[in-house]
């Protein structure tokens, strides 16, 4: 212990509050017993392998004099992004006004609100349906901006109804989460909502950022679309290789949407050091540059997710939404999605307990189907020992 008072530390960071895997995998250390392996279904991290073409792009991209990457990357890897885009979603759009490559989603989707929100402006609040990805309320926190949370219901088949946010509260949003396919629930938004919340964000007069991490994790439903579908003004799409190639460990991802505020981001981003080393850079346009390998990863999630809902189906337990994404948004028979989970973690299987994932979230056990097949066998095998109510 030193003798000397601190530093100042900024609130949010000695208020005691745990990002919700930290809290996860502090419950397992003290819930799974020694010698029981792990079989995790918590974080959606994927142990799939990348596709041999693309760690060679990356292999080969390697430079004997490695200099500092340009922010807005480089013209090639834009092209890629804005040629994958015209194919998946028959979009045309201008590599150089329209797309910004990102490290990873997940940094542009913690810094989106510092672009936007600034010390005393009328504008201060971001709209987040809940249960939700955890960044989009400890970004909009930092960056000074008031979370409002939507709590998405299982009435509503856990899509956002933009008609349950008070006009008094659209006033002054300054950004819109919304992420298609969803995490946790794998709902996927209806185009005639999607429309709807463009139309408020273009009369309000705000942001909508739409994150589609798992755009191409579709099943029986078909395709998903984007919302940059209703135009680009007021719009900004969140893309990643992460979920779709495997590439989780590469941090790569590109931004697209409205020219005014890429231009902005493009302003703001260098000083923030997000730029995607170049060789990270060839991997990805290897990556966007093909389609063949995405079906293939598809086809591995579908196996996993038949196993499941067949033992779900079988042990009377519900699955909701779950239509794409590589989760399974299952209810809980007795509310207690703490307790569910805990059950689980002394049989050393992990999965989130909804709860963990903002208001809404309640009663509900999120799986993310990423561990191999054959661990997704055992884990089954293993929850014949679940014991009384919970069989
Ligand atoms: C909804 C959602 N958005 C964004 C991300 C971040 O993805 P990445 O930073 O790997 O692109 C994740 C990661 O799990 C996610 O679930």
């Amino acid at each position: 212990m030193s003798a000397h008072e601190s530093g100042p530390l900024h609130p949010l960071l000695t208020a005691g509050a745990e990002y919700p895997f930290v809290k996860l995998e502090r419950r397992r250390r003290e819930l799974t017993p020694e010698g029981v392996t792990r079989i995790d279904f918590g974080m959606g991290d994927p142990r799939e392998q990348t596709p041999a073409f693309i760690r060679e792009a990356l292999k080969a991209a390697v430079p004997a004099v490695s200099s500092y990457p340009a922010t807005v990357g480089k013209p090639e890897l834009r092209a890629a992004c804005a040629a994958w885009m015209k194919r998946r979603y028959a979009l045309d759009l201008d590599p150089e006004r329209h797309v910004l490559p990102v490290n990873g989603t997940k940094e542009a989707v913690y810094t989106m609100a510092f672009a936007m929100v600034s010390p005393g402006a009328p504008r201060d609040t971001v709209v987040i349906p809940t249960p939700a990805y955890p960044v989009y309320e400890n970004g909009a926190r930092f960056a000074g901006a008031t979370p409002h949370f939507v709590p998405l219901r299982s009435a509503d088949s856990w899509r956002f109804n933009p008609e349950r946010v008070p006009e008094e509260v659209w006033r002054r949003t300054a950004l819109l989460w919304i992420n298609s396919p969803h995490n946790p629930t794998g709902a996927v938004l209806d185009a005639a909502t999607g429309k709807r919340v463009v139309e408020l964000a273009r009369r309000h007069g705000f942001w909508v950022a739409s994150d589609e991490a798992y755009g191409d994790l579709w099943f029986e439903g078909g395709p998903p679309g984007t919302l940059l579908a209703h135009g680009l003004d007021n719009v900004i799409g969140l893309f990643t290789l992460s979920k779709r190639s495997a590439m989780t460990g590469y941090r790569s991802g590109f931004m697209a949407g409205d020219p005014r505020l890429i231009d902005a981001l493009r302003r703001f981003r260098p000083s923030v050091g997000v730029a995607t080393p170049d060789f990270i850079q060839d991997a990805a346009i290897a990556a966007w540059n093909d389609d063949a390998h995405t079906p293939a990863q598809r086809d591995i999630y579908a196996a996993k997710r038949r196993l499941f809902l067949d033992e779900f189906a079988r042990r009377g337990w519900k699955v909701e939404a779950s239509e794409a994404t590589f989760y399974l948004w299952m209810r809980v028979a007795d509310g207690d999605d703490v307790g569910f989970v805990e059950s689980l973690l002394r049989l050393g299987v992990v999965t989130t307990p909804g709860s963990y994932l903002g208001p809404g979230g309640e009663g509900f056990v999120r799986w993310a189907l990423v561990p191999t097949l054959e661990q997704c066998r055992e884990a089954i095998a293993r929850l014949g020992q679940l014991a009384g109510a919970r069989t």
